[in-house]
């Protein structure tokens, strides 16, 4: 089985950036845990952050033309508004399940839409780097093949 995580902009900055809201667990902290499940549940899984809208969207599609299994998604800001973002993860049969580190429902109004959460199998919010831990069990627990 094959899953890919991808990770928005400024996710690279997590544990120095508003850590307030974020908390002090580091990027590398969060890859590292990720990697970590991959191993003891022997799956393959790749990790992959970008700060621009375009190179998430030729990874996703990507992701499609290398037959990824199951893809979790932290598109960050681009939550709120990248339809182009929408518009690939619409276009693919893999299923995708969109992360959140903060619980973007309890957030300001503009976080608490998604315009990517409609072509996803469902969205985990609030969770801190377990989003993505619950995001892969799914995946792992409802592989299709
Ligand atoms: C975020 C929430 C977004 O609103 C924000 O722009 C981020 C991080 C989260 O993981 O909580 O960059 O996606």
């Amino acid at each position: 089985m094959k899953i890919a995580v991808i990770h928005g902009p400024n996710l690279n900055m997590t544990g120095i950036r508003q850590v307030d809201i974020y908390g002090t667990t580091t990027f590398s902290d969060i890859t590292a845990q990720i990697d970590g499940l991959a191993e003891t549940l022997q799956i393959a899984l790749t990790q992959f952050q970008s700060n621009h809208e375009g190179k998430i969207i030729d990874y996703l599609q990507a992701c499609h033309r290398d037959g990824v299994d199951g893809i979790v998604i932290n598109p960050g800001a681009f939550t709120h508004y990248s339809h182009a973002i929408g518009d690939a993860v619409a276009s693919m049969e893999i299923p995708v399940v969109e992360v959140h580190l903060s619980n973007i429902h309890a957030r300001e109004e503009f976080r608490q839409k998604s315009v990517i959460a409609p072509y996803c199998i469902g969205q985990i919010s609030g969770f801190g780097a377990e989003s993505y831990i619950m995001a892969i069990h799914y995946l792992v627990n409802h592989r299709r093949k």
